[in-house]
């Protein structure tokens, strides 16, 4: 039997190892936290911190092949492992989507679409930088970020200085960081490449995002999306999956928009990020698609030969993340009361990630639906989610 070591024991895991026992393998998770969601899916479950190099060595050494579910898992812990080359994809990939300097180089290096950037060390450095960079501009920390968080609207200098005045500071002088120009996004995209060990690849269709408060809102398959846009989409994704040299999933996340300084009035592709692992956005793909994101990665740890996914029938799917605002409408703090789902026949999936404490922006689960086409499948996704809050103990005393 293969053994397969998750590293992080999030939802992406939780949901990873389930598809790893249906091809026979026995799955290991580490995590930091003990309470951590997959850990509770795992034949064995390590809790260590990813500096612990004895526990993280101990972890691969019973493992035949091992991958991330978190991209901050921090390297240094990592990189003095022995058997490194079990790990998938490789920690050169993990180092370099993980820092948004080295990814935005990336991007420039290998003639990939992208933002206007500017990239620095330190904190007493930004404000010569982003003088010379123009306003408004969007700083972001290069390491570590997720959910908007790490990441700052800069309208003018002075807005600068009385950021830094405060405690972003010490995050920015701790990671380094890039200043962006902001693209008028007319519509966001992520892409995902599944990428085997000799290289054969096939890729999701492109799922349209929504974002709300810099949380990923709803996801959308298939995205709206002219035929050419979506081909060069897709191109950037197979083009950076191979350029890193991924064996496993690349998610690339994009931007389709304007930019005020090298494109105005033209609609482009700008690529914003890689995650090498299953994504969010990606959930769709569960019920949307021949095989799931999860199945994919599954099936290039134990190389099983991939097929292209397809959507399972026309029409059109979306996923809506269920964050820890719907157990507050509904004054839940523990399980969410199930009642508003019974009956509804465009309802394909409800996943609760049993995540321990609610709170504010936090991913605890998300559901799926199916509609006739995308405003229906959009409107039903939001409706149910509604109406999940507008159930449950308070509203019912
Ligand atoms: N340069 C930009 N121009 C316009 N909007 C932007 C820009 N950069 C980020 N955003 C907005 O903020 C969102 C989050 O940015 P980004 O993906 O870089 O951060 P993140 O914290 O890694 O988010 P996530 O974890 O959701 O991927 C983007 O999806 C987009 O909506
Ligand atoms: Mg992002």
């Amino acid at each position: 039997m293969t053994t397969v070591g998750i590293l992080g024991g999030g939802q992406l895991g939780a949901m990873l190892a389930p598809a790893l026992q249906d091809l026979g393998a026995d799955v290991h998770v580490y995590d930091p936290d003990p309470n951590a969601p997959a850990l509770r899916r795992a034949a064995r479950a390590a809790s260590g911190s990813w500096r612990d190099v004895p526990r993280l060595q101990e972890f691969f050494d019973a493992c035949d092949v091992v991958t991330y579910e978190f991209e901050n898992v921090e390297t240094e812990g990592l990189a003095r492992i022995w058997g490194l080359e079990k790990l998938l994809p490789s920690l050169q990939v993990l180092r370099t989507t993980q820092n948004r300097v080295s990814e935005k180089e990336f991007l420039r290096a290998n003639g990939l679409p992208h933002v206007a950037f500017a990239d620095g060390r330190t904190a007493d450095e930004l404000p010569e930088a982003a003088r010379r960079f123009g306003f408004p501009s969007i700083l972001k920390t290069a390491r570590g970020g997720y959910d908007g968080k790490g990441q700052w609207k800069l309208a003018s200098p002075a807005g600068l200085d009385a950021l830094l005045a405060g405690p972003a500071r010490e995050a920015l002088d701790a990671s380094g960081w890039v200043l962006e120009e902001p693209i008028d996004i007319v519509l966001e995209l992520s892409a995902i490449v599944a990428r085997e060990r000799n290289g054969d690849e096939v890729v999701f269709p492109l799922f349209e995002n929504e974002h709300r408060d810099h949380v990923l809102d709803v996801t959308l398959v298939p995205a709206r999306l002219p035929d050419d846009l979506e081909a060069e989409a897709k191109s950037v994704a197979l083009s950076a999956a191979r350029a890193l040299g991924v064996t496993g999933l690349l998610t690339t996340e994009l931007f389709v928009g304007r930019s005020a300084r090298s494109s105005p009035g033209q609609i482009r592709i700008f690529t914003n990020e890689f995650a090498p692992r299953p994504h969010n956005s990606g959930h769709v793909t569960r019920k949307a698609c021949t095989f799931s994101q999860f199945e994919a990665l599954a099936r290039i740890l134990l190389e099983v030969p991939l097929v292209p996914p397809r959507l399972v029938s026309a029409g059109a799917f979306c996923m809506a993340n269920l964050l820890g605002e719907v157990w507050e409408a509904q004054g839940a703090s523990g399980p969410l009361d199930l009642a508003a789902w019974e009956g509804n026949p465009d309802l394909l999936e409800v996943v609760l990630y049993g995540k321990s404490g609610v709170a504010a922006k936090r991913k605890m689960g998300h559901l799926t639906v199916r509609g006739g086409d995308a405003e229906e499948a959009i409107s039903s996704a939001r409706a149910l989610r509604e109406a999940i809050g507008r159930t449950g103990p308070r509203r019912s005393v």
